[in-house]
């Protein structure tokens, strides 16, 4: 496969991936007890419109308020099926989501790359100080054209140029929580918080995370310098993070934030046995969504679907509110590329599952085996990964 065509299958690589191996293209205290309380609107049950919807939830990543969905921008200069939204569009969409409550709001230097960080401080500009922005370094993308280059760069003097970029792009002085985006293998965790300290004491960066990383350099490098978050994929569809990333996060007081909550769309109801993938859409290179596995995984949606019914709700907020009651500390960053779906994500902070409910649901979810891999091996390869020793 060569690099130009892995880019067109690659969305979250290509939003947030490129290296090249072997010649051949490859391509996040006690925590929180009350101090997470959510503070959650009574409703249980939130109906099937969306027209009123509005988020007042919040919930806490370490000492970072934020709503208790937030909005991921990746899409918003391409989507999974390469195309190029409107960006009139993507800018109404995220500012809706600031007046409806939203104020958190995720993107990187690889979105894009760099397109997306500039969208989105377009859009904050008027309201910059009443919002939490994220933005991620570590992928190596040329810091004045934002070209791709293979594999990873976390060296100190890279990480202090790339966020004078983004600062630029984002239109701030400061970016309250940067992550690295992934582990560089070449260079040691005690480093990459040594600048992201120098950082914070230019008050530049406000809080730091990491993403995908191994577990020993999340306490490495907490122990370096206290983590706000940790930036990964989990969901109905991907539960791995649950078996040692979260309790991780849970002794040390890190908050968590899953991308692709939604399941990059399966759990919102829009993939069928039918469905055919574009060539540019990286779910074709997925294997949990290859037809055989598919047909046994929708098993996953029929479900979501049948507690859509019963709480007369949607299956993206279902998905959604599933996630924001495994731990109070779990911030979902749904991402869209459309208004509708937009306001229909934010209604799942009103959907809340009570005690029999949540059994019921879990135990429906065990009985249903997710078959095939979430990403392709070589996109794999770069998470989970240590930080060599200093
Ligand atoms: N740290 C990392 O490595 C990493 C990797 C991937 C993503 N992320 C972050 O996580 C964010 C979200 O991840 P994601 O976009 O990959 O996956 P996702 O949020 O699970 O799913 C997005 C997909 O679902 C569709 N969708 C959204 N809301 C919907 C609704 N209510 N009903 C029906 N369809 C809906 C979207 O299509 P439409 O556009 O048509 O709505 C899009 O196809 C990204 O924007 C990014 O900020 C981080």
């Amino acid at each position: 496969m060569t690099k130009t065509v892995f880019d067109e299958q690659r969305r979250k690589f290509i939003g947030t991936s490129m290296a090249v191996a072997s010649g051949a293209a490859v391509a996040g205290s006690g925590l929180m007890g009350s101090a997470h309380a959510q503070t959650q609107p009574g409703s249980a049950n939130s109906g099937r419109s969306t027209a009123a919807a509005q988020i007042s939830a919040r919930r806490k990543l370490g000492q970072l308020e934020v709503s208790s969905i937030g909005l991921g921008v990746q899409n918003m200069a391409r989507t999974y099926q390469t195309i190029v939204p409107a960006r009139p569009e993507m800018i109404d969409i995220i500012r809706t989501a600031y007046e409806r409550g939203v104020t958190f709001f995720d993107t990187a230097e690889a979105y894009g790359p760099h397109e997306c960080e500039r969208i989105l401080g377009e859009v904050i500009a008027p309201f910059r100080d009443k919002v939490v922005i994220t933005s991620k370094f570590g992928w190596n993308i040329d810091l004045e054209t934002g070209a791709r280059g293979p594999g990873l760069i976390s060296r100190p003097d890279h990480i202090k140029r790339a966020v004078e970029g983004m600062l630029g792009r984002l239109r701030t002085d400061r970016i309250d929580l940067l992550y690295q985006h992934r582990v560089d293998p070449q260079v040691p965790i005690e480093d990459v918080a040594g600048a992201v300290k120098d950082l914070k004491a230019q008050g530049k960066i406000l809080h730091w995370g990491l993403s995908e990383m191994g577990l020993k350099t999340l306490r490495r490098a907490h122990a370096e310098l206290p983590v706000t978050a940790v930036q990964s994929e989990y969901s109905m569809l991907w539960r791995g993070p649950e078996k040692e990333v979260l309790p991780l996060c849970q002794e040390l007081g890190i908050g968590f934030v899953p991308w692709s909550p939604l399941g990059v769309a399966f759990l919102t109801g829009a993939i069928d046995e039918k469905t055919s993938f574009a060539d540019g859409d990286f779910r074709k290179t997925e294997s949990r969504f290859s037809p055989e596995n598919r047909a046994h995984n929708l098993a996953l949606v029929r479900l979501v679907k049948t507690w859509a019914e019963r709480k007369q709700t949607t299956p993206a907020r279902i998905a959604m509110a599933w996630l924001l009651a495994q731990k109070p500390w779990i911030v979902p960053i749904p991402g869209t590329t459309q208004m509708a779906h937009m306001l229909d994500n934010i209604g799942a902070a009103e959907v809340v599952f009570d005690a029999d409910e949540l059994q019921a649901l879990n135990a429906a979810l065990k009985n249903i085996a997710i078959l095939g891999e979430r990403l392709p091996a070589a996109v794999l390869a770069f998470s989970d990964v240590e930080a060599p020793v200093k």
